[in-house]
């Protein structure tokens, strides 16, 4: 019920907005044409557009504080190895970068992912950048956080495959140079290798993949941030109402919303309703964060549309009705590029992981 609500809410907030919009839109054009100085008019209404944009979407910030998971060095430097280290799987061959690559962007590019065995999962693999802002994690939103996704994937018979948290723990136990690591990471604690303690240090590091760029400058006051393209691309992004779902610093991440809002859009897969029961749950997403997505292709959950433009098609038939030309397709494809962030290639460098025990086990392909 209260999704259906929120839904409901969507649409109105959305033709409002876009009728406020367009409204002004046409203001705008009218003072531009009636103006001997096209230059000066085109820096003031950059000002309004930054103006109107603000509010809508907010200041990107460094990291994604958590009360519950304060963020600390030897955390994040712990959370770092455990991400890039594959005997966290079954087969040592996987780990949480072979899906979700740092240096790619947070994706692998594939339309699902290769997992123990090579076996595939019916989802895409999101980018784990800027991940930690959303309300909640994986296209469902059936995990709170990052801590409590981490601990997914590891024991995920078709991906990392472990047998259990008991054996990740003796595997992280039987490896003498993370013993050290974790009482720093979790000091005062008698026994701080826990799985729990595991899936904190990852989140702690995935709480600093935040990838500011073009578009925060903008928004910060850089008119020239951003090209003449890429300023129509953002006012048609809000004019059309993409803002009605993708909202807030990281253009998305803040809402469930309903995919095939205005025309039954044919997925099999059923979403939120999977988590929790509710009809009005039903072909329900988390709405994606729309940062980096000019490089995060194929998109959707089920990762079946190939390009950023066939995307921003699907989306204007799907949620609002409309169809877009190939002018304004390009436009909205050239704003989203200025979403493409910056990588902070010093935080994201592979580390030396520590060798393996003598009692640390060996691969096991079954
Ligand atoms: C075999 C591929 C694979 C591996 C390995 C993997 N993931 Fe994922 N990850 C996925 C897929 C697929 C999803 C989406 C699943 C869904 O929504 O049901 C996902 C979702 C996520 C999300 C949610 C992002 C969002 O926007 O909702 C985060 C964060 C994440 N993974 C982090 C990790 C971490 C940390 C590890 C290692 C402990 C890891 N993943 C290992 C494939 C993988
Ligand atoms: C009513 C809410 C809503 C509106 C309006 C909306 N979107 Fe979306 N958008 C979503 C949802 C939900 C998804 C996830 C789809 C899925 O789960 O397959 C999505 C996915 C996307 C994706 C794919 C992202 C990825 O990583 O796979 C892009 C790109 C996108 N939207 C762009 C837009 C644009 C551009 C507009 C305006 C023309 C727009 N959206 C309007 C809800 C909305």
């Amino acid at each position: 019920m209260g999704t259906k609500k929120t839904v409901l809410l969507g649409v109105s907030l959305s033709t409002a907005a876009s009728l406020a919009l367009i409204a002004l839109g046409c203001a705008n054009a009218g003072d531009s044409s009636g103006s001997a100085d096209g230059g000066a008019t085109a820096t003031a209404s950059r000002a309004q557009l930054m103006e109107r944009a603000r509010p809508i979407f907010g200041t990107l910030a460094t990291e994604a504080t958590s009360a519950a998971n304060p963020i600390t060095e030897a955390k994040v430097d712990l959370g770092r190895m455990l991400y890039y280290d594959a005997r966290l799987s079954k087969s040592q061959e996987i780990s949480c970068n072979s899906c979700h690559q740092l240096d790619g962007f947070g994706v692998d590019g594939e339309p699902t992912s290769p997992g123990h065995k090579g076996q595939r999962g019916g989802r895409n693999s999101p980018t784990v950048y800027n991940a930690a802002f959303h309300l909640a994690q994986f296209w469902d939103g059936r995990a709170p956080d990052v801590e409590e996704q981490a601990k997914g994937p590891v024991l995920n018979p078709i991906e990392m495959a472990m047998p259990s948290e008991e054996a990740t723990v003796a595997l992280l136990k039987s490896i003498p140079g993370y013993a050290p690591l974790f009482a720093e990471a979790f000091p005062n604690q008698p026994d701080p290798i826990t799985y729990d303690n595991m899936a904190r240090a990852i989140g702690a590091f995935e709480r600093k993949l935040v990838t500011p760029g073009r578009f925060d400058a903008f928004l910060a006051g850089d008119e020239g941030a951003l090209s003449d393209t890429e300023v129509a691309g953002l006012e048609l992004f809000m004019q059309a109402g993409c803002i009605s779902c993708h909202v807030g610093p990281t253009v998305g991440g803040t809402l469930f919303q309903k995919l095939g809002l205005v025309k039954p859009y044919p997925t099999k897969d059923t979403g939120r309703f999977e988590v929790t029961g509710n009809e009005a749950d039903r072909f329900v997403f988390k709405v994606p964060s729309l940062r980096n997505v000019a490089r995060t292709a194929p998109y959707f959950h089920d990762g079946s549309i190939a390009t950023l433009d066939d995307a921003i098609r699907t989306m204007g038939q799907y949620q609002l009705g409309r169809s877009f030309t190939d002018a304004e397709t390009a436009s909205i494809r050239a704003f989203l590029g200025s979403l493409t962030g910056d990588v902070d290639a010093t935080y994201i460098a592979r580390p030396t992981l520590p060798e393996s025990g003598a009692s640390t086990p060996g691969p096991d392909n079954s």
